[in-house]
């Protein structure tokens, strides 16, 4: 019998499980178990090759939609056409070709002054971020106002000269905080460009292996970080996540020494 839940239907339902305890979307994408128990039925009747031929090769969910379309180019011309930084909000508000979206609560953008002459790049909300819609605001979050204020920098200053602007690769949480796979960053990676080039820094700091990955093409922080290079057009720092130095305290003072680095580029 076709089972059609209404909205209230459906409220209820995760209600239920949030009773029960559960806190958390654990899969990328949702798995419509109406139509798992269809397939199974049907595998199960199926005696005749015509009628297994009549049969189809699998459910067709979002791995399959996910393939035929370029969600790189659909990316591209979602962000090209964004005029501003809310048009470039609504443009990643309405992409629906990136599964973590789905699990996500909400999308979180950016936060700090876009005038500001640095950006920073982080990976992708958590679950504080997640909660409240605004980048690093987490143990990570805190300790990245620190480390910013060591060296006069600050999201919510109203001068541009002391402001920051802070994003993110990833607009929405991955599930578990697990890392993004090469094709979800590689989906992202025009909307940040577009970011990037419509809030104009002066430079950009790349904190940690996906902003990397996605400015650079490359992983390796413990490597790339302290080096100047060039990511997005705009001359890029990258740096350790400051949730790796909530783990390893003992690379506070590499991450110092980029600090200066960028005290030093904004003087010069
Ligand atoms: N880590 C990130 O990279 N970004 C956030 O917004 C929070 C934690």
């Amino acid at each position: 019998m076709e089972s059609a839940l209404d909205w209230h239907q459906a409220k209820a339902l995760l209600d239920w499980q949030v009773e029960l305890g559960a806190t958390e979307a654990i899969g990328d994408a949702p798995v419509n178990r109406f139509e798992l128990a269809k397939v199974a039925a049907a595998a199960a009747t199926v005696a005749t090759p015509a009628a297994a031929a009549a049969r189809p090769a699998a459910i067709s969910g979002p791995a399959t939609a996910a393939a035929e379309v370029d969600a790189v180019a659909l990316a591209r011309a979602a962000a090209g056409a964004a005029g501003d930084l809310v048009g470039l909000q609504a443009a990643l508000a309405a992409y629906e070709h990136c599964e973590l979206k789905r699990g996500a609560r909400h999308l979180v953008f950016a936060d700090g002054d876009p005038r500001a002459r640095v950006m920073i790049l982080g990976e992708a909300p958590g679950r504080d971020e997640d909660r409240v819609g605004r980048p690093f605001v987490g143990q990570a979050g805190k300790l990245l106002d620190r480390m910013l204020a060591a060296i006069g920098l600050d999201r919510t200053a109203e001068d541009p000269a002391r402001a920051v602007y802070i994003t993110n690769v990833l607009p929405w949480r991955p599930p578990q905080n697990r890392d993004p796979d090469p094709a979800e960053i590689a989906m992202m990676v025009p909307f940040v460009e577009r970011h990037v080039a419509l809030a104009n820094p002066d430079l950009v700091v790349l904190m940690g292996n996906i902003p990397c990955m996605a400015g650079l093409g490359q992983r390796g922080i413990l490597k790339l970080r302290g080096h100047w290079t060039e990511a997005f057009g705009r001359p890029a720092l990258p740096m350790v996540h400051p949730a790796y130095l909530l783990r390893m305290p003992q690379a506070k003072h590499e991450a110092w020494a980029d600090l200066l680095a960028i005290k030093a580029r904004l003087a010069g």
